[in-house]
């Protein structure tokens, strides 16, 4: 059976962690996966995720199956926490997923059973695992221009260009906010325009909304999501509470799925909830247990949203000071861009051999299209990275 298994490529990110695990230098620094690391390294449990799960604990009397599509009250609170006054229940299918990257797998299986011949655009660059995942599934899909190497900005002309060749029924993945893996993104402006667009070519959206609350604020980072949902008759919206609750290995995603017409949303419903029997059945409850637990109690939710906030101006201050330290080493405004860049990542715009000497001579690791997660420095660190990136001649 197992005759003709081949090896697969391993995934850059995930091959990275190993790497800097088996790397015995002392003082070596990992700025690889996107997974948040307080100033002295560790990925702390969120005050109101400890809380949540000890009144879960205390109140939870039994381990049946939750419902089929997941827990109302989580779709609900957590949905709301995304699309704000702009959800229209009446056209909006949701499924609780196993993490934001279920509801993308999920979302690319109801585009091709929404359209058997969809062509899926993906920004150029994208996290690694879309690609990945279309590949495995075999979705044609076409890259669209998004990152500038230049200004380390959008290239918001070559991103109009190629997105306004997108056919009718084709779908669009955008990332909400905190881009992956430039830290380069859309204003509310250039959102508008990305929704004519849409509006034109009738080309689908699917917003992936992993790191809400990590770039301008929760409302803020919704806000292009927002739009396009108002905006559009039909949306897929995957988001993931894995970065913004630090709840990566409970696997807590949605997957909302708005129809145009309120007549489809019960078709819509009942292929999510088919999705779901046919990959894992029901769908894992503690991460999303956590997350509702805590969207519904007022007092806990605003303890979430002040730790969220100082975790979110933590990151923007580190930036702040690596853009200040290169300044000084550089004598020149040309890394600026991580200052305005947001999110955990930020795209350096070194070489390959850059980032390699940058491991190799000083054991910091980033990944190899030179992403760099912020929130694997702290004020000691940022120097020294400083440093690294001026030797390496970036
Ligand atoms: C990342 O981009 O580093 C994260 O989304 C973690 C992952 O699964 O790749």
């Amino acid at each position: 059976m197992f005759g003709t298994l081949k090896p697969q490529a391993p995934d850059k990110i995930l091959a990275l962690m190993g790497e800097f695990r088996a790397d015995p230098r002392q003082g070596k620094i990992d700025l690889g996966v996107g997974v948040y690391k307080d100033p002295t390294g560790l990925t702390p449990v969120m005050r109101a995720v400890k809380e949540a799960e000890r009144r879960i604990w205390e109140a939870e009397t039994t381990k049946s199956y939750t419902a089929l599509s997941g827990e109302p009250a989580y779709l609900e609170a957590l949905s709301a926490m995304v699309l704000g006054g702009v959800r229209d229940s009446a056209r909006t299918a949701m499924l609780s997923t196993v993490g934001g990257t279920g509801a993308i797998r999920q979302a690319f299986e109801m585009a091709r059973m929404g359209n058997p011949d969809v062509t899926v655009h993906v920004s150029d660059p994208t996290w690694p695992n879309h690609v990945s995942m279309l590949k495995f599934m075999g979705l044609p899909f076409v890259e669209y221009r998004y990152f500038d190497g230049a200004t380390r900005g959008v290239d918001f002309e070559g991103m109009k260009a190629d997105l306004a060749r997108a056919k009718k029924g084709d779908l669009v993945l955008l990332h909400g906010c905190c881009h992956n893996p430039t830290g380069a993104n859309l204003t509310l402006e250039q959102w508008a325009e990305v929704v004519a667009i849409l509006e034109r070519t009738g080309a689908v959206p699917l917003v992936d909304l992993a790191y809400q609350g990590f770039g301008d604020g929760l409302d803020e980072d919704a806000a292009g999501t927002r739009l396009v949902v108002s905006s559009l008759p039909d949306a897929l919206v995957a988001a993931s509470c894995s970065k913004n609750f630090g709840i990566y290995r409970e696997r807590a995603g949605l997957l909302m799925v708005q129809v145009a017409d309120p007549a489809q949303k019960d078709l819509a419903q009942g292929a999510l909830a088919f999705l779901g029997r046919q990959t894992y059945s029901f769908p894992p409850d503690h991460g999303a247990r956590i997350v509702q637990t805590i969207l519904e109690d007022g007092a806990l939710a605003a303890d979430w949203r002040a730790e969220l906030e100082q975790v979110r101006l933590g990151m923007l201050s580190l930036r702040q000071q690596l853009a200040a330290e290169l300044r000084s080493l550089t004598g020149s405004d040309r890394f600026d861009f991580i200052e305005r860049h947001r999110g955990m990542f930020s795209r350096l715009g070194a070489t390959p051999e850059q980032v390699q000497k940058i491991k190799d001579d000083n054991a910091i690791y980033l990944v190899g299209d030179s992403r760099l997660n912020i929130a694997g420095l702290n004020r000691d660190s940022v120097p020294v990275l400083a440093r690294a990136i001026v030797e390496a001649g970036v």
